[in-house]
């Protein structure tokens, strides 16, 4: 196929955004809540749904030791495939992009180029990594972080999650752990489509970006325990209370960030008194602290000021503080040259873009351990995604799938 008609290509839009809706239907919970969390009964209804999609397309499917599914258009002379994808898996009150576009879309560039008749030199692999969210089980992007040999699968297998569950015993139980050696495929390179999940490509009225690093992540979860004791009779002064010492965190924290850098964030996304009782005061707080940041050195100084306002807290407010560690990754700088293609497949489509960091974790930034990795971005509609009102217009969506057609078809035609 000469270049010419391979830029005429295009992905069958109106079956990507069908397939969204419909991916995006399948696993609610009682509250009518998407909330397709990895390694339940809702993922695998979704996985289900997606493995179908890829048998129909004839593609062979692997799933590894972590239970990442790949759909493998197979049979080229180059055994290193170009891979695309991302993730399935969702947080709680989701929206229906997240992950799934990319997955979704990667499948489409798949059926597109084999309708088209290209032969690819290399494969190409479409694939769903398993909790990309970490909502169940941290940290996240641990399929992707397993399938790149950052953590061994045993370990993370043995993940307890935040119901008790063990992830292994659940990836058994949903009949997705797969004997794959995770690693088994080593890409030539991959390509992530994603939803920006930020205001910025809106703002400034620009259909793609082309991501060029992403920021660095601390999750830690700490708990504090004081005494609990009668609301109405306890003095303010003769108080331990673990309650308000985690609203002093999550005021520290807040203006910390604030005063550092415009790019510093952070969140306290998981919060629980005990005994939660009107008129006790709290004995024990326990809280999620995810801290996030593109520059290395400002994320350590963040994670070094919480431990010594931790250590004074402890003091003044006479409570026992301890912190664990979820999740420790440093900001990524992907690989230039794909960074290069997609920008210059963006422009031979008449898609302006720009450089972006992505301030959401992915699944690109593990494989970028093993393979030359990069993102496209599309916007999103005011900047809101972790939420239903997750909402990416249908051209923006088309013409993301588009760019990555363009550049899997030179990926695949490149020696
Ligand atoms: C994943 O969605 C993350 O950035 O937390
Ligand atoms: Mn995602
Ligand atoms: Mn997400």
């Amino acid at each position: 196929m000469n270049t010419r008609s391979v830029n005429t290509l295009s992905i069958d839009a109106g079956r990507l955004l069908g397939r969204l809706q419909e991916l995006g239907r399948i696993g609610h919970d009682e509250q009518g809540r998407l909330a397709r969390v990895a390694a339940t009964d809702a993922d695998k209804a979704g996985r289900d749904r997606l493995v179908g999609w890829m048998k129909e397309a004839g593609l062979e499917i692997a799933v590894d030791r972590i239970g990442n599914v790949f759909g493998i258009w197979a049979g080229a002379a180059d055994p290193r495939p170009v891979m695309v994808g991302s993730h399935i898996d969702t947080v709680v009150n989701a929206g229906i992009y997240d992950g799934t576009y990319g997955v979704l879309a990667g499948l489409a560039v798949i059926e597109t180029l084999q309708a088209a008749g290209f032969v690819p030199r290399r494969p190409i692999v479409v694939v769903a990594f398993t909790n990309e969210e970490g909502a169940r089980y941290a940290p996240d992007m641990m399929g992707s972080l397993v399938y790149a040999g950052g953590l061994g699968v045993e370990e993370a297998l043995a993940t307890v999650g935040t119901d008790g569950s063990v992830l292994g015993e659940e990836l058994a139980r949903i009949g997705y752990a797969g004997d794959r050696e995770p690693g088994f495929l080593k890409p030539h390179a991959y390509v992530e489509l994603h939803i920006e999940q930020g205001p910025i490509l809106e703002q400034v009225g620009l259909p793609i970006g082309a991501v060029e690093t992403l920021q660095g992540i601390s999750w830690q979860r700490v708990t504090i325990k004081g005494t609990a004791n009668h609301a109405g009779t306890t003095p303010m002064s003769m108080r331990r209370d673990a309650g308000q010492a985690a609203a002093r965190v999550m005021t520290f924290l807040r203006d910390h960030v604030t005063r550092s850098h415009a790019q510093s964030v952070a969140t306290v996304g998981c919060l629980r008194l005990e005994p939660d009782v009107i008129n006790v005061i709290p004995s024990r707080a326990t809280f999620t602290v995810d801290l996030r940041d593109p520059d290395e050195s400002r994320l350590r100084d963040a994670e070094a000021a919480l431990a010594r306002f931790l250590d004074e807290l402890s003091v003044e407010e006479q409570v026992r503080i301890s912190v664990e560690r979820l999740a420790r990754f440093e900001p990524v700088l992907f690989d230039e040259a794909l960074v290069e293609r997609i920008e210059e497949a963006a422009s031979r489509r008449g898609l302006p873009s720009r450089r972006m960091t992505s301030g959401a974790g992915h699944d690109a930034q593990m494989i970028a351990r093993i393979a030359p990795s990069a993102m496209i971005f599309v916007p999103s509609h005011q900047g809101i995604s972790h939420n239903p009102r997750e909402h990416t217009e249908p051209q923006d969506l088309a013409a993301g799938a588009d760019v990555l057609l363009d550049v899997v078809m030179q990926l695949c035609a490149a020696p």
